[in-house]
């Protein structure tokens, strides 16, 4: 469908954070934007999605995945990868730069874009390196990386280790005014380390990765987001004492950002007593008790977005023994569904949820068009039924990696369907036409 056909969405329930929108209404796209909130008149040949019964929203914002592309197009691509975010709800994909080349140049950022814009079917923003080739031993060119349209700059996979670098990665960041995303982990604590450290790692004879590793490095970048003013986006938080930091560090005015994903949030370090290498992920899963902060700083603003971290690999690398396994999870097509659990289970509102994916990560980003439903916005849409129950099959995902603990796990809260820039990129196959009542049924 093209972006210059008008679309009506129909008595769906609107839920726009960022304009403090909640309640059932028609929304209609024109030219690729978001037109009007409410009745009135259709413009001649307007389609139609009836879309009674489910929430619509803005299109959802990782802050944080994988596309793998250039060098591990066996793991994704930009193609498969954007359209595991279209399946997911995502209209707007912030990629990390450990491809191979690492994007650590103006070129490699251009060509990130230019495959995107050939390929892609939603938003990619390419996050730069924060160091060159990813080496941890001299700043990557910012500005010009900036220039050429970096959203920010991750040494994503590795933490940037040298205090000198980060503070001054900070000190031209802040002039840029885009963020630097960490990893924050002490390397020297982790070496080896498979999973966390703690009852099960002890159990399973596995090296640990203890949750200071983690809490050291967030308090390091704090302290140099302090010195600096700089923007500090901390990557996929997973402690509770890196919530405790960060809401300190909020109280006191330092300009810092975090993220946490839908496996951190509803995951434990059990999960590999099950799911093996399939749960194996950095950071590790952690406790009980380190969800529940997680879960406490979302809802608390503490932790502003929540980002996948999609991390495909290939079945065959996920497959070796657990100690040669890479880490990460695929992410993108069960984000939506996981996070439910905690809405339906009473862990956090729909409205914080929906926030989390749309206005706050937006805020991250610096983009005020994006997150947003507000007419004349970008008409990037997610249609998601809250209650319908699906199984997960990783065969069916169109990212290549298949590589969740999930597989065979029955989520309730599916994606219907996402429309980018007017345009509907993705359809939910399963509903039939026909149940016009609750169904999404297309008149398209
Ligand atoms: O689990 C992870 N996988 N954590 C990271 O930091 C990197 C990522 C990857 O690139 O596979």
């Amino acid at each position: 469908m093209n972006a210059d056909v008008a679309l009506l969405v129909r008595s769906g329930r609107i839920i726009d954070p960022a304009c403090g929108v909640d309640r059932v209404d028609d929304l209609l796209v024109a030219g690729g934007v978001v037109s009007r909130l409410g009745p009135g008149p259709l413009p001649p040949g307007c389609a139609i999605i009836e879309a009674r019964g489910f929430i619509l929203c803005p299109g959802f914002i990782d802050l944080h995945c994988h596309l793998r592309e250039p060098g591990f197009e066996e793991k994704e691509t930009i193609a498969t990868g954007t359209l595991a975010g279209a399946r997911g709800g995502f209209t707007t994909l912030c990629c990390m730069p450990n491809t191979a080349p690492p994007i650590d140049s103006s070129a490699a950022v251009e060509q990130v874009k230019a495959i995107a814009a050939a390929e892609g079917v939603v938003r990619v923003l390419p996050i730069g390196c924060v160091t060159r080739g990813r080496a941890g031993s001299g700043l990557a060119p910012l500005e010009e990386m900036a220039r050429a349209g970096a959203a920010g700059f991750s040494d994503d996979g590795s933490p940037v280790s040298n205090s000198l670098l980060m503070r001054q990665a900070l000190e031209r960041c802040r002039d840029l005014g885009l963020p630097v995303i960490d990893h924050c982990e002490d390397t020297s604590l982790t070496a080896g380390g498979q999973i966390n450290e703690g009852e099960i790692s002890a159990r399973l004879g596995l090296r640990g990765m203890p949750a200071a590793a983690e809490d050291i490095i967030v308090a390091r970048d704090l302290a140099l987001a302090g010195l600096t003013g700089g923007h500090l986006h901390i990557a996929h938080v997973s402690t509770e004492g890196s919530v405790d930091l960060i809401r300190r560090a909020k109280d006191k005015g330092i300009n810092v950002t975090a993220e946490v994903t839908p496996h951190h949030l509803t995951l434990t370090e059990e999960a590999v007593v099950g799911g093996g290498a399939s749960a194996k992920v950095n950071p590790p899963l952690r406790t009980k008790k380190d969800i529940r902060a997680l879960i406490q700083g979302l809802r608390e603003g503490v932790i502003d977005a929540v980002a996948t971290d999609h991390a495909p690999h290939t079945d065959a690398e996920k497959r070796l023994p657990f100690d040669q396994s890479p880490f990460g999870i695929s992410g993108l097509e069960t984000a939506l569904g996981s996070l439910m659990s905690l809405v339906h289970g009473g862990d956090i509102d729909l409205g914080t949820l929906v926030a989390s994916l749309t206005s706050r990560p937006a805020r991250v980003t610096g983009r005020d068009d994006l997150g947003t439903l507000r007419p004349g916005a970008p008409a990037d849409i997610t249609i998601f039924d809250p209650d319908t129950e699906w199984t997960v099959d990783p065969a069916q995902f169109a990212s290549k990696g298949k590589n969740t603990p999930l597989a065979g796990a029955v989520l309730r809260g599916r994606v219907m369907a996402t429309i980018y820039g007017g345009r509907l990129v993705y359809r939910d196959g399963s509903t039939r036409v026909g149940e016009l009542e609750r169904g999404f049924a297309s008149l398209i």
